[in-house]
């Protein structure tokens, strides 16, 4: 990556995603500046300078971690190699006897089997350097520690990175109470930067469950950087820390945001789950630019003023099949009759419950929410005539 740095101040970062936003992701990236953007399996690699790091970690609402790498692509075949490999990079640089480390190893190897073996085998190497020079050594955190250090493995190749996120991006700050099966932040934010909604036309989710989409989405419309009510960083406790720079780089992104709002609404049939949603909005200090109304999707009308609609149905593992096909069945109904102009996209892992809408997607993509395969199908809910531009159990 060095053979792209043109500035001094440049350095190399890896941003890691979920699979399927790396495309959304790198379209983020480039919008805060980055440079050298190279698209892989769920990462996106970039350059920039530390306000770019910093500005990643606050904004990016499509990045779990953003990681900068300082050792990459060494080849280690065996666990006196790995040993070396970390002592010979001078990790004063980073910690010192009172800092805490944690270690995270990705491994994907026939030279290694067990990740914890890795981890343990990094953080050994690590700690023997500062006991050979100084008689102690820092100690570990799991939890919390000053360091984050990311080791990733395939095969025989070694790359060493410092996690500038800490806690994985996905916990903003506002989801302290979760209904049924949320969405994770980082797919919701992903789902809607997908379906291409402008931030202007009416957004809708009727069931919203504990609003994950609807807090996403007005953080989109009002240009609110997805970490805005988080504390903490990763970087936060790194030796280079710059307090004043991280301040300038907060201080422009709240600069940025505005208070036009469209109609954004929630629905959900659970009072227990409006209740959430509320509580969740007001954490992210968006109760003024959410809309909650607690009616079945079957009693929603929508405003006339047409916008994207998107949903995360249950997919009905307590269900009895004919349960779940009618439900579906219901959705697909209920979107015809009421939701006329809109463009609706549905993310769902039952596959009968789709085919069973009763709608034809416009668009399908593919999704992992959690360890479930799912779809995103896009629905266009054209004017005119229901019957000739949809096609039964397609
Ligand atoms: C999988 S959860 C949605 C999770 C949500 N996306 C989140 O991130 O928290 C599905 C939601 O649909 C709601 N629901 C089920 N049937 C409904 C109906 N007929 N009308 C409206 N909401 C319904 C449930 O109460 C539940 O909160």
């Amino acid at each position: 990556m060095n053979k792209w740095l043109q500035d001094k101040n440049s350095f190399g970062m890896l941003a890691k995603t979920l699979a399927g936003l790396e495309e959304i992701l790198a379209g983020e990236l480039h919008e805060l500046g980055a440079k050298n953007i190279d698209l892989q399996n769920r990462a996106v690699s970039f350059t920039g300078d530390k306000a770019l790091l910093y500005r990643a970690n606050l904004s990016l609402r499509c990045a779990l971690r953003v990681l900068k790498p300082i050792k990459e692509n060494i080849y280690v075949q065996t666990s006196d190699a790995l040993y070396e490999a970390i002592q010979e990079i001078d990790w004063s640089r980073y910690l010192d006897n009172n800092s805490t480390l944690a270690v995270d190893s990705f491994v994907f190897s026939n030279y290694f089997n067990h990740s914890k073996f890795v981890s343990l085998k990094v953080k050994d190497a690590i700690v023997d350097q500062f006991r050979e020079k100084t008689g102690t050594r820092p100690s570990v955190d799991t939890q919390n520690p000053t360091l984050r250090i990311n080791v990733h493995l395939a095969e025989d190749k070694l790359t060493i990175a410092l996690d500038s996120s800490g806690d994985s991006l996905h916990r903003r700050g506002y989801r302290l109470e979760k209904n049924e099966a949320p969405l994770n932040e980082v797919l919701a934010a992903g789902l809607i930067l997908t379906s291409g909604w402008d931030g202007q036309s009416t957004f809708i989710d009727p069931m919203c469950g504990s609003g994950t989409l609807l807090i996403e989405a007005a953080q989109i419309a009002r240009n609110i950087p997805a970490g805005i009510i988080r504390k903490n960083y990763g970087f936060m406790t790194w030796q280079d820390y710059d307090k004043e720079l991280w301040q300038r780089v907060r201080q422009k992104s709240q600069a940025g945001i505005h208070q036009n709002v469209p109609q954004i609404i929630g629905g959900d049939i659970s009072p227990q789950a409006l209740q959430i949603t509320a509580n969740n909005l007001e954490r992210a200090k968006l109760n003024d630019s959410v809309e909650l109304r607690q009616l079945a999707l079957q009693k929603l009308a929508p405003p006339k003023d047409a916008g994207v609609v998107i949903m995360n149905p249950p997919y009905g593992e307590r269900m009895k099949e004919e349960d779940i096909i009618d439900f579906y069945k219901m959705i697909g109904d209920m979107l015809k009759q009421n939701f006329t102009g809109y463009e609706a996209w549905i993310l769902s892992a039952n596959k009968e419950g789709l085919k069973h809408l009763g709608l034809r997607p416009a668009k399908k993509l593919a999704f992992k929410n959690g360890a479930l395969d799912c779809k995103f199908h896009q629905f266009k809910m054209y004017k005119g005539s229901v019957k000739a531009k949809y096609q039964k159990n397609s």
